[in-house]
């Protein structure tokens, strides 16, 4: 009978539990902790904590939270003299429990609107709305919330104003306005102008004048959101950093908000993410049901990898990253712009298990060291 050696049975067994462990302790947040925040957005379930295996991967990977709804006007403000904080005020205990970066989206969106706040028609009453609106919600959470997406995709894809129910009403003074009653209202925290392809040259033209212009006319802003609803071949990693560039030169920060990366086809070669676009669905659009195949996957995690590759090359001028949902399973994107597909675009699986995506953008910490 053989001996088993007892001094390479103890240094093998110590080698193979510090490895599991290792692994273990690893995580987004913990990777990236001397980069930027890295963020997730919360639906209302995961901020009611209802299913521990969620919510114990939310606590381990991520050290930044979005509200993915449940702070958008139609909930939080549904009838003029009425609102509704009881799922807020959860988030925001959420964050502080774990003691996380906590983000308010959004004040001004003409998306999820209460229908009330539909039919404002006059400027009076939309000037009374927005002073309304915005000094409650922001001087509630005064000292507690973090930053706030202040004006949420006010620009047209030309880069020209949006024609909103605000526009419409006030014309373009109420985007200084808005910045002006956020910050009086809360004169410490971060405020942020946030909107989808605005790394696109002709939107981000629009974006660096609408920024400039609300700095000129006194207004405070600390930051831009991109929201990075992106796909697997757009936009260049040239068009995203060029966008770091103009838009820190500017000497604001830089967050990438709503990141996601759709793997599906899109109707009529769709960009961007206008929550009312809708189309129609067959299984043409819908190619991977089950499973998504190895060669996305890898393409997938390829994406990542150099996009995050990017925001570490300019770590600098970035102050937070934030994936749009947890895991695949959740992602608005099964259901956006068309109901009812099955779409692949977060680190996480449908079963919250890593994706070689996860991996891949852990990877590039682990070669820096
Ligand atoms: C989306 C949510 O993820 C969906 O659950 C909801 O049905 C529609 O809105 N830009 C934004 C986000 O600023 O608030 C949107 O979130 C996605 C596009």
């Amino acid at each position: 009978m053989k001996f088993i050696n007892p001094y390479l049975f103890i240094v093998t067994t110590f080698f193979l539990v510090s490895c599991t462990s290792q692994k273990e302790k690893l995580s987004l947040k913990d990777a990236y902790k001397n980069d930027f925040l890295i963020g997730t957005a919360l639906n209302a379930g995961q901020i009611e904590a209802k299913n521990a295996k969620e919510d114990s991967l939310i606590k381990k990977e991520f050290n930044a939270i979005t509200a993915e709804n449940i702070m958008k006007s139609m909930y939080v403000h549904p009838q003029k003299d009425q609102y509704d904080f009881a799922l807020s005020d959860k988030y925001v205990a959420y964050g502080e429990k774990n003691k996380m970066f906590i983000h308010g989206h959004t004040l001004i969106w003409h998306s999820q609107l209460a229908p009330w706040m539909e039919k404002i028609a006059d400027s009076t009453e939309m000037k009374a709305f927005m002073k309304d609106h915005i000094t409650t919600i922001v001087s509630k959470y005064k000292g507690r919330i973090n930053s706030w997406d202040v004006v949420n995709e006010a620009l047209n894809d030309d880069g020209t104003l949006r024609q909103s129910v605000f526009l419409k009403t006030l014309g373009e003074k109420y985007l200084i306005d808005a910045f002006k009653l956020a910050a009086k209202a809360d004169p410490k925290v971060d405020l942020y102008y946030n909107d989808y392809n605005i790394e696109e040259p002709a939107k981000r033209a629009g974006a660096i004048a609408l920024i400039k212009k609300i700095k000129a006319a006194g207004g405070k802003i600390d930051g831009v959101g991109i929201q990075g609803h992106w796909r697997l071949e757009s936009p260049s990693i040239e068009e995203i950093e060029k966008s770091i560039l103009e838009y820190s030169a500017l000497g604001i920060k830089v967050a990438f908000t709503e990141l996601d990366i759709t793997v599906l086809p899109n109707p009529w070669d769709l960009k961007g993410a206008d929550v009312n676009q809708k189309f129609e669905g067959n299984a043409k659009m819908n190619p991977y049901p089950e499973k998504l195949p190895d060669s996305i996957q890898t393409k997938l995690a390829e994406r990542y990898a150099s996009i995050f590759k990017l925001f570490l090359k300019h770590k600098d001028k970035i102050s937070r990253i934030t994936f749009w949902g947890v895991y695949d399973g959740q992602s608005w994107l099964n259901d956006w712009p068309i109901k009812g597909r099955t779409n692949y675009p977060l680190p996480f699986d449908k079963d919250l298990k890593h994706k070689p995506a996860y991996e891949s953008i852990l990877k590039l910490k682990k070669k820096e060291e």
